[in-house]
């Protein structure tokens, strides 16, 4: 049914050797559980990392993209140039890219119709803001998010797809939702899916949790049944931390 995913997002660290020394020490852990395992280093070491991790089970994925086929875009790389070496996930999406680079749920759809349109595998993060959770309004926050983001996408789209709930309050603060509220979380964005296409779209997307995920708090979140694995941020960057994780389902 579901997949089973943990991918490690390693943000803006590791150069190519720390990429290599990180890589080798992934290399030397065992996957005990059946996720399929995923980590996302940084543009310029997905080449290096795709090529060392080959025969292994682990896939070497995208931080980020640009929409555009090609043109005047200083800075940016686009899907098939992920592709063209090797790479068929991307993640989309992320708050940190909301909040620094004035992403939207409006100009991420662009992102995702590029990323579909090249075949790729979306990991598409959203999640609310403290003040939305205080205020109680989570639930209507993430829909919209979805809604905005998703929802112009036909049912079948959705095999390509994955979605991490990552509330923005729990991202590197060291407090993560409790297992509780994140399968309520998980439930609602799965009801949400079922009311708009159908429950069985809704039952076969992974709902991936994010947010200070760790070796000692992975197995009760991912004991929920609504979640179907993790996004880790800072313990992606220690292969034990990172297989504790992994081996947690
Ligand atoms: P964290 O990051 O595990 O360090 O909280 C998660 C993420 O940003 O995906």
């Amino acid at each position: 049914m579901r997949k089973h995913i943990v991918a490690g997002n390693w943000k803006l660290n590791n150069d190519l050797a720390e990429t290599q020394a990180l890589i080798a020490s992934l290399k030397g852990q065992i996957i005990t559980s059946d996720a399929e395992v995923m980590i996302a280093p940084t543009f310029t070491n997905l080449w290096h990392a795709n090529e060392a991790v080959k025969d292994n089970d682990i896939e070497v994925i995208a931080q980020n993209m640009h929409f555009a086929e090609n043109g005047a875009y200083t800075g940016e790389v686009n899907a098939s140039m992920l592709k063209s070496i090797g790479i068929h996930t991307v993640i989309l999406g992320h708050s940190e890219r909301r909040a620094y680079y004035n992403e939207t749920d409006e100009s991420l759809v662009q992102k995702v119709d590029a990323a579909l349109k090249h075949n790729m595998r979306v990991i598409f993060c959203f999640g609310e803001e403290l003040l939305d959770r205080t205020s109680g309004n989570h639930e209507s926050v993430v829909k919209n998010q979805i809604k905005k983001a998703l929802f112009h996408l036909d049912a079948s789209a959705f095999k390509n797809i994955v979605l991490a709930y990552e509330p923005v309050w729990a991202i590197g603060t060291g407090e993560t939702a409790s297992p509780e509220q994140a399968q309520d979380m998980h439930k609602f964005i799965r009801e949400t899916l079922a009311n708009k296409y159908d429950k069985t779209i809704a039952d076969h997307v992974s709902i991936l949790y994010g947010g200070s995920v760790k070796p000692n708090n992975a197995q009760e979140i991912f004991s929920k049944p609504d979640v179907d694995g993790g996004l880790i941020g800072g313990a992606a960057l220690k292969a034990e931390d990172f297989f504790a994780i992994v081996n947690a389902f």
